[in-house]
């Protein structure tokens, strides 16, 4: 997949960017702050409709402007598609697919396949277990488009249910509203075990290329290995991984259906008092975290700087793999932040041999040096959220 041309209206710094790119790699290069990242930033949300700096869209927006506006031509396989994304700060947001108007905005997902590596990347190895879950979620979501109605789907049965545990906290238990309750168990069931078990499917696929990738990256035999440590596991398992011997620790492993929603259910019926009592569900995908082990220790604790800086580069490798196996769309479009400021130059050699067959590369850096000559890059120029072709 390529994207060909991009217009960008009023988006972050870009008042008004025209980009026509070239198959290959294209090389954005400018001084700190001139709008190179807020450039791919604007790609990468055409395919996943998420930052991977901002949680909502408004700081997407200009500061000073009502709506900010993200077209896109891409092609696969001969075939033309023409995106417009409008966001507006107080009217609703619209997406337009090849002309024609959508009525949800999630119908624009699975156009575009991106997948992006930048130094926040370093959180999911390093930080909270939310960074994990996004990775592999956005992944589902990109591999199979219409998880993001489940997803969806999930978090308002999920505030419902809240609401309802907060308000029979507050006004101790009657007995309707725990038939109640028992009505939203079945929809958390039903929607949370989909979740459980595309992701640990998913898992499952990603754990040997991510093997594959740490060790091309890294030029070591370190073997990574990714565990799902799950809420559902009436083990109790430990919320704090440092605090316990790994051996003791029980992982998700079966995720077969039936068997994901029985646990489910079980942990349900055996948390509900807690949760009556906390007024918060305990039990589900929300709670659930992956821990990525290094030679069999989990990285987050462990990992040195430069280790921790493969894994996160393997996963979103990784990542790349199973969305070339899977798209009809050819090799997603590879985004790199920032990336090869951070890497050694052997790394960087690596990582660019790696990258090379790629259909389409955006890369992103202040030095342009830094990033290996033989990845033939197009270089573009931005400055002050103007971007310019320099040269092939
Ligand atoms: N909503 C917005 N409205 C106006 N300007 C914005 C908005 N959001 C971000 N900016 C500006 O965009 C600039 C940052 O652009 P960007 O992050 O793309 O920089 P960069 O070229 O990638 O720099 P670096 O090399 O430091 O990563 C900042 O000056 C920031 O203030
Ligand atoms: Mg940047």
């Amino acid at each position: 997949m390529i994207i060909k041309h991009l217009t960008l209206a009023n988006f972050r710094n870009h008042q008004e960017t025209e980009v026509e790119f070239e198959t290959g790699v294209n090389l954005f290069q400018g001084q700190n702050g001139q709008g190179k990242t807020n450039l791919v930033e604007a790609v990468h949300y055409l395919a996943t409709l998420g930052s991977h700096r901002t949680a909502g869209y408004i700081p997407l927006i200009k500061a000073d402007s009502e709506q900010a506006i993200v077209r896109a031509k891409v092609t696969h396989g001969g075939r033309d598609v023409l995106l417009d994304l409008e966001l507006s700060k107080s009217a609703k947001n619209r997406v337009v697919i090849n002309k024609s108007p959508s009525s949800r905005l999630r119908d624009i997902l699975g156009y575009v396949q991106t997948v992006i590596f930048a130094p926040e990347d370093l959180d999911i190895v390093k930080k909270d277990p939310g960074n994990r879950r996004a990775f592999i979620d956005e992944l589902v979501v990109q591999l199979a488009p219409r998880f993001a109605g489940i997803y969806s789907d999930y978090e308002r049965v999920l505030k419902q249910r809240n609401a309802l545990l907060k308000s029979a906290r507050n006004n101790k238990v009657s007995g309707s509203s725990l038939s109640t309750l028992d009505a939203w168990d079945d929809q958390l069931l039903t929607l949370g075990t989909q979740i459980v078990v595309a992701r640990g499917e998913l898992l499952n696929r990603l754990e040997p290329e991510v093997l594959t990738s740490y060790q091309q990256i890294a030029a070591a035999k370190n073997e990574p290995a990714i565990k799902m440590k799950s809420s559902l596991l009436a083990s109790g398992v430990p919320s704090y991984l440092d605090e316990e011997e790994i051996e003791d620790l029980e992982f998700l492993t079966d995720f077969a259906p039936d068997f994901v929603r029985a646990k489910f259910e079980e942990r349900l019926k055996q948390l509900r008092p807690k949760e009556l009592e906390r007024g918060l569900t305990l039990v589900g995908p929300q709670r659930d975290d992956l821990v990525l082990l290094l030679n069999q220790m989990p990285a987050k604790n462990y990992a040195s700087h430069g280790e921790s800086w493969s894994y996160a580069l393997a996963l979103k490798l990784a990542a790349r793999q199973l969305i070339r196996q899977d798209s009809n769309f050819g090799d997603p479009i590879l985004i790199l932040d920032d990336v090869f400021a951070e890497l050694d130059v052997s790394r960087r050699n690596r990582l660019a041999s790696m990258v090379l067959d790629n259909e389409q590369v955006l890369i992103t850096a202040a030095v342009a040096e830094d990033v290996p000559l033989e990845l033939n890059a197009t270089l573009f120029h931005v400055e002050h959220g103007k971007v310019s072709r320099v040269q092939k």
